[in-house]
């Protein structure tokens, strides 16, 4: 987006990368709303002659936006209308910008609601943040939020600038006292340096120029500071990482490796290992598009070639062998939650890693971490811009460091598939093995030896609709019919099984997606068993329909639409819970006060209303004889 304002091509000074010793500085800025971030990263560019003439001809005209004569320097990175008459900054952009003695990445991270998801996507990157705060409202409670995310996000280094020193006369004891303030709140949060510069971004005070309405400040000015600043070595000096992206086979003589070093350096010759399968190689060339290198650092692109035949594909990381990351398909991460929609446990997502993807079910929230006080609490949800510390089981194993100990390797993204939005961000913490001496028991008689003694083609006639819909009637009907037939049958009944195996689960969210989990799992079991299972659950959401139909072997589950209008449940009332539900002396009703997805392609959709029980029933079990037949006709 507006990142496009100030490229780095356009830069004057900028097109080449200057050949400078300095590693590139990748920066984080944040900071409130009105504390003058935007301003600063524009004087930043203009005082240091980063910005081409076009665009100082058109904030010349842009005038009367900003204060007074001043040239609005905000104007330079705000490049959206709307964000220019909203008055905020939206999204997170990132800007290249190179001085001569060093190249700048810079992720501008606003101050608004969706906070987060900038802050996620622009520091797990950066080496360094710079906090804007104006120094009349010192530490906000936003400021500290900031700051909090940035340490969970493993920032190291943090400088504050102190911002708008002009309108407090350019007071030492002022700018002394804010930063004894944030030095007292950021004594525990881990950082390595947390420095601090008095400026004033409208004057241009110590941004790029040295203030002299400061004698007392002897520091560095914000653009000296930033440039003389060293990562620390054992930041820079990371284990290698090569996530391969792609494996390149042009032809029988050629197999390579592309993608992008996540860390430390390759070299021609080095040992490496297949994080996933643990093959041994060594680099025999590091190819790109100008040529063979000896080696490659953090950040560049090329294409591995391996002394011998190895299988590697996507997803898997090329690793030194002293150093291997994890190999798991069950972690605990840490989860920062963007969508305005909940996280809620028990749901997959789409995991997506630098170079892999798959998909993976939250299966715990253990914990919240309060961003106001960085304590963790108990939840069972996540709200928007919430973080938390959760269980996830992937459906095969990936390879990745704690977020710790490599930010590349360790960082992922949770997609929704459904909506395709990412909805979280998630760091690696650890990964939870479950015993490995659990093997699955292959066993003598199997599923189709069972289904055949009994005659019958195993499935799970899976029943969903609002309570009171018929469900169970329904069920109850076909049960005594395919039982007539010498079929075998189970019935498994939300009610009946509230009673017993889950009978420590509520109505909430969480729960019923617990309910419909373990019911899908035993349906499974009892289909193994060779059973017509018959499911009657109202199961009001999409999803862990899906997951259950996904449980089964194919053309195995059939999900049935019991659909009766609501005003019709409501008027049948057969347990009297609609009425309590309408006073309100029953939370979470579906229908009522809890949310009910309808299906939208179940295999039968039976509406109740003029139709009898056992017509319906029938219904079904004429489906169910046609199944069968076209199942022996195949
Ligand atoms: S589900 O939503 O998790 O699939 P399930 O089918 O197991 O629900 O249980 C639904 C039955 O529990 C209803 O038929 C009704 O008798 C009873 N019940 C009690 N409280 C509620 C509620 N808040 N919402 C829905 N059903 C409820």
């Amino acid at each position: 987006m507006s990142g496009s304002l100030v490229r780095a091509p356009k830069l004057r000074g900028a097109d080449t990368w200057p050949a400078q010793a300095k590693s590139p500085l990748r920066v984080i800025t944040c900071g409130s709303v009105d504390d003058g971030k935007s301003t600063l990263m524009g004087r930043l560019l203009c005082d240091a002659q980063l910005v081409c003439e076009d665009q100082l001809a058109s904030l010349s005209s842009a005038r009367g936006h900003g204060d007074g004569e001043q040239l609005n320097f905000a104007l330079l990175l705000d490049g959206l209308q709307a964000e220019r008459e909203q008055g905020i900054t939206i999204d997170v952009a990132h800007r290249f910008f190179s001085t001569p003695k060093r190249k700048f990445i810079v992720a501008d991270a606003p101050g608004h609601n969706e906070y987060t998801r900038n802050m996620a996507t622009g520091a797990s990157t950066a080496d360094l943040a710079v906090i804007v705060v104006d120094i009349r409202q010192g530490i906000l409670r936003q400021t500290k939020r900031h700051t909090h995310l940035l340490s969970l996000l493993g920032i190291r280094h943090i400088v504050l600038a102190v911002n708008k020193m002009d309108l407090v006369g350019y007071s030492e004891s002022k700018y002394l006292a804010v930063l004894n303030d944030f030095r007292a709140f950021t004594e525990t949060l881990g950082f390595a340096t947390v420095d601090a510069i008095p400026m004033s971004a409208r004057f241009g005070d110590n941004v790029v120029f040295r203030s002299k309405n400061v004698p007392w400040y002897a520091g560095s000015v914000l653009l000296e500071y930033l440039e003389d600043f060293e990562v620390c070595s054992t930041e820079k000096h990371k284990v290698p990482r090569f996530p391969v992206q792609l494996v390149i086979r042009p032809h029988s003589d050629f197999r390579g490796y592309a993608g992008r070093v996540a860390s430390g350096t390759i070299r021609v010759g080095d040992p490496v290992v297949v994080a996933k399968s643990g093959s041994h190689s060594s680099v025999a060339k590091i190819v790109t598009a100008d040529g063979d290198l000896l080696s490659a650092r953090e950040g560049d692109a090329v294409t591995l070639v391996l002394s011998d035949e190895l299988d590697v594909s996507r997803g898997d990381i090329l690793v030194s062998p002293s150093s291997r990351p994890y190999v798991d398909d069950h972690f605990q991460a840490c989860l920062i939650w963007f969508d305005p929609d909940p996280m809620r446990p028990g749901r997959s997502y789409l995991l997506r890693t630098e170079n892999d993807s798959v998909e993976a079910t939250i299966t715990a929230l253990r914990h919240r971490v309060d961003v106001d006080s960085l304590l963790c609490q108990p939840a069972s949800t996540l709200e928007m811009n919430e973080v938390g510390v959760c269980n996830i089981l992937a459906q095969r194993p990936l390879a990745f460091d704690a977020y710790e100990q490599n930010r590349s390797t360790g960082n992922f993204l949770l997609v929704d598939r459904a909506s395709g939005a990412t909805v979280g961000a998630g760091m690696m913490v650890s990964p939870l093995r479950r015993p490995s001496n659990i093997h699955l028991q292959s066993l003598d008689v199997c599923k189709a030896s069972r289904a055949e003694i009994k005659g019958q083609q195993p499935a799970v006639l899976w029943f969903t609709g609002l309570s009171g819909s018929g469900k169970s009637t329904i069920a109850n009907a076909l049960e005594t019919l395919l039982h007539a037939s010498g079929k075998h049958t189970y019935i498994l009944d939300g009610d009946n099984l509230r009673n017993g195996l889950n009978r420590d689960l509520g109505f909430g969210f969480v729960d019923r997606i617990e309910n419909i989990r373990r019911v899908a799992e035993v349906a499974k079991l009892m289909a193994d068993a060779g059973l017509i299972v018959i499911c009657s659950f109202i199961s009001p959401f999409r999803e862990e329909r899906r997951i259950a139909r996904e449980l089964m072997d194919e053309g195995e589950f059939v999900e049935i639409f019991i659909d009766t209008p609501l005003e019709e449940c409501v008027r049948r009332d057969p347990k009297g819970l609609y009425e309590k539900a309408l006073k309100g002396e029953i939370t979470d009703f579906t229908g009522v006060s809890s949310p009910y997805e309808p299906p939208e392609q179940p295999e039968l959709h039976l509406k109740t209303v003029g139709h009898e029980p056992t017509i319906l029933a029938r219904e079904i079990e004429s489906f169910l004889k046609e199944r069968t037949r076209t199942h022996i006709g195949t």
